[in-house]
């Protein structure tokens, strides 16, 4: 584990010695974690655009794949594809094996207890759906609360709008603070012993925010509440314990992890998991099927129907071996130190307006330019080969809350380095002079 060695501070931002200070913490970690070589196992990263070399941020939208991943998706197609939990022969038994075998490394990887709190879906979405289907709408009914937050993505939201629609539930909306953080002042208003479901991000996809998670997990608790937590943007950025967290369900998808696209991550506790009705029912999920009747398979089959996406969860098994060769607490702090240097340097551009916190963030960073629109500076952006994302980035009643049409986002990942971070101030500076 790399020794933390950079403290940030709101008073240094944007002074000059500050920002060559937190350049200096940068490549100190970047040496740490090995940043060149790491990157070489990126295939991806060594293309150009538009005749630039390819500067990749827009990682919150998904991340690039590391070369073990692309060899083991080309072997298993190659020397190994049966189905899994079916065969009686060699391939079939043996890709069952790894395949359960991933399952064993996504409990370990997040902490959770067995194994058979790990659910493999197609995503994030996939995961809330399910919960949402499967959880809550058999069990709430009118005068019941379900809590979101204003900074959550659509697909934290439109389920529990459904659910509450259908169960006749009160859906309740977590007022956040003009700097992006969560208001707790109104916890004790929005949280109370009608509230069945807290459903809320760990990390904002637009305004990087670090959510509190522990702490929002034993509020709830304490009033009864079942909790939720949206990981899709935290689970390849900082280390997750969901043991220690104690919620009770938490999604994530693989592709924001350096996996596969199409595969998810679903852990849900093991007593409530079995109380639940299966989401779809078919082959695989079974123990015994009558004409009249069928007895299903225990969890986490019982919710797996139908040929799974084996190759995602072989992907997925080497995205988690990557993460793990370099270790989430050294990823925690290279992506924090980075992250830190590029908040100070965009300060530097004239017209600039950062959404979101200084701290506590991740490498989420959403902005606007006074003279410019967000599609514009991803443009502009484009042309020097640097890819982000602008719009509503799926999470349109918090643009409402923000007072914004869009912002442009920039979103960095382990592989990302401070050069690229001077590339973007420089493409931004260019926006600038174009539009300024
Ligand atoms: N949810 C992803 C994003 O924020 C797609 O870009």
């Amino acid at each position: 584990m790399i020794e933390p060695l950079y403290i940030k501070s709101r008073e240094g931002l944007s002074t000059g010695p500050n920002i060559g200070k937190s350049r200096t913490a940068v490549e100190y970690l970047a040496r740490k974690i090995g940043l060149e070589t790491l990157r070489s196992n990126f295939p991806i990263l060594g293309i150009s655009v538009r005749g630039k070399p390819l500067v990749y941020l827009d990682n919150a939208a998904t991340t690039q794949k590391p070369q073990m991943l692309i060899d083991a998706v080309n072997r298993y197609y190659s020397r190994e594809n049966a189905n899994v939990h079916r065969g009686i022969h060699y391939l079939s038994e043996k890709l069952t094996d790894r395949y359960e075998e991933v399952r064993t490394k996504v409990r370990g990887f997040i902490g959770a207890k067995v194994d058979c709190e790990i659910v493999f879906t197609k995503g994030t979405t996939e995961g809330i759906n399910l919960i949402a289907s499967s959880f809550a709408l058999p069990r709430l009914k009118q005068g019941d609360e379900i809590l979101v937050t204003y900074m959550e993505h659509h697909s934290n939201l439109i389920p529990w709008q459904i659910v509450a629609q259908k169960s006749g539930a009160k859906l309740r909306v977590l007022p956040i603070t003009d700097d992006g953080l969560l208001d707790l002042s109104y916890i004790d208003e929005f949280l109370s012993d009608r509230t069945k479901i807290f459903a809320f991000t760990y990390v904002s996809n637009v305004l990087g925010t670090i959510n509190p998670v522990r702490d929002l997990t034993k509020r709830a608790h304490e009033v009864g509440a079942v909790v939720i937590i949206d990981g899709a943007q935290a689970i390849a950025h900082l280390p997750v314990n969901v043991q220690e967290i104690d919620c009770d369900f938490f999604v994530a998808s693989g592709h924001k992890m350096y996996g596969p696209t199409g595969i998810g991550i679903l852990y849900g506790k093991a007593p409530i998991l079995s109380e639940m009705e299966p989401y779809q029912t078919g082959g695989s999920m079974i123990l015994n099927v009558k004409l009249d009747n069928t007895i299903y398979a225990h969890i986490p089959h019982k919710f797996e129907a139908g040929t799974p996406n084996i190759e995602g969860v072989i992907g997925l098994g080497s995205a988690i071996d990557f993460l793990n060769s370099v270790g989430m607490y050294n990823i925690s702090a290279y992506e924090e130190a980075l992250v830190s240097y590029a908040y100070q340097r965009l300060l530097e551009v004239p017209g600039i307006n950062i959404v979101g916190p200084f701290e506590p963030r991740t490498g989420v960073l959403s902005f606007t330019m006074d003279c410019a629109h967000p599609h514009d500076i991803s443009q502009i952006l484009d042309e020097e080969g640097i890819a982000i994302r602008a719009g509503h980035h799926c999470a349109q009643p918090l643009m409402e809350r923000l007072g914004l049409p869009a912002t442009a986002r920039a979103s960095f990942a382990i592989y990302n380095s401070v050069e690229e971070v001077d590339l973007l101030i420089k493409a931004l500076h260019k926006v600038r002079k174009i539009f300024g």
